[in-house]
């Protein structure tokens, strides 16, 4: 007797969707990487979502166990990996394995790469070999860039190439010269001009905005203003999303950090211990004991 095919289930017309899952939190997705609709629907719904700078494979994939939908292979490299005082100095070549660790460390993030300085500017084609060898040879799913009205030809160049682009307004680290200094960006007329790049950012085509060490009510109107995230740092409560530097909110930078970070940890205090008491082990003879050798 053969047997009778199974029918397949037909849902009915009337069934309810899915229920949205959050971007963030319980009941995440873990089975696949976030990709850029997911960050724009979790923002539709009004879900506030976090992103986090990495530059190494184990803590990428801490930073996933831990439920981060995007990290960032930011040009911060510069100064917290090789310990530059800015972030100019940078090369391609030198962000190019930190991506490829952190996409090779995450299972679930969407991994952004940073275009460093030099990389990009000099026009669209430049914008699109660098993207392409970050996509290609790093494994990223998207790449940020610094600037606005200056780098639209480069966004849309790079959107029309079918490369996702987050765009970075305000306190751009690469323009330090130009400022005189990390200080505040957009206050007074420059809201408006800044705003406005906002506004043509999204038009060209980017899928988020980071807006740097911003006044909060111009990061409040921006987010008011645009469809896509914004994602904030110093920039207040009122964008869609937060970043951090990974290093700032964990307590491992020395030294004096800026007024919007808060310190989650004392890293920092706890390494040093730790090294310390390692080594006063090793020197007194109690490292290593019967329990860490082999017959
Ligand atoms: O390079 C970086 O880490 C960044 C973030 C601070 C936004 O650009």
């Amino acid at each position: 007797m053969s047997a009778t095919p199974a029918r397949p289930v037909v849902p009915p017309r009337t069934a309810p969707a899915p229920a949205a899952q959050p971007l963030y939190g319980a009941g995440a997705p873990a089975a696949r990487r976030v990709t850029v609709r997911d960050l724009a629907a979790a923002t539709a719904r009004h879900e506030r979502w976090p992103m986090i700078t990495a530059y190494d494979a184990v803590t990428a994939g801490i930073f996933d166990e831990a439920g981060i939908p995007v990290l960032l292979v930011g040009d911060s490299a510069a100064m917290v990996v090789y310990g530059y005082d800015s972030t100019l100095p940078i090369t391609v070549d030198d962000l190019l394995p930190l991506v490829r660790a952190v996409v090779r460390g995450s299972q679930r993030a969407l991994v952004v790469a940073d275009l460093p300085f030099g990389s990009y500017q000099a026009s669209a084609a430049q914008a699109l070999e660098t993207a392409a060898r970050f996509v290609k040879e790093g494994g990223a799913h998207a790449v940020k860039l610094e600037g606005g009205a200056r780098v639209l030809p480069q966004v849309e160049a790079l959107v029309s190439a079918g490369v996702p682009v987050m765009a970075h307004l305000g306190l751009t680290p690469q323009s330090v010269n130009q400022f005189g200094g990390y200080r505040v960006q957009g206050r007074g007329e420059d809201g408006a001009r800044l705003l406005q790049d906002a506004k043509a950012l999204e038009a060209a085509g980017a899928f988020a905005v980071v807006l740097e060490v911003v006044p909060t009510d111009l990061a409040a109107a921006v987010s008011e203003a645009l469809t896509i995230p914004t994602i904030g740092i110093g920039a207040g409560p009122a964008t869609d999303a937060q970043v951090i530097v990974w290093q700032d909110m964990a307590g491992l930078t020395g030294g004096r950090t800026a007024k919007f970070v808060k310190k989650y940890a004392d890293l920092r205090t706890a390494l040093r211990e730790a090294a310390a008491a390692w080594a006063d082990d090793v020197v007194s003879g109690a490292y290593p004991a019967p329990e860490h050798t082999y017959t």
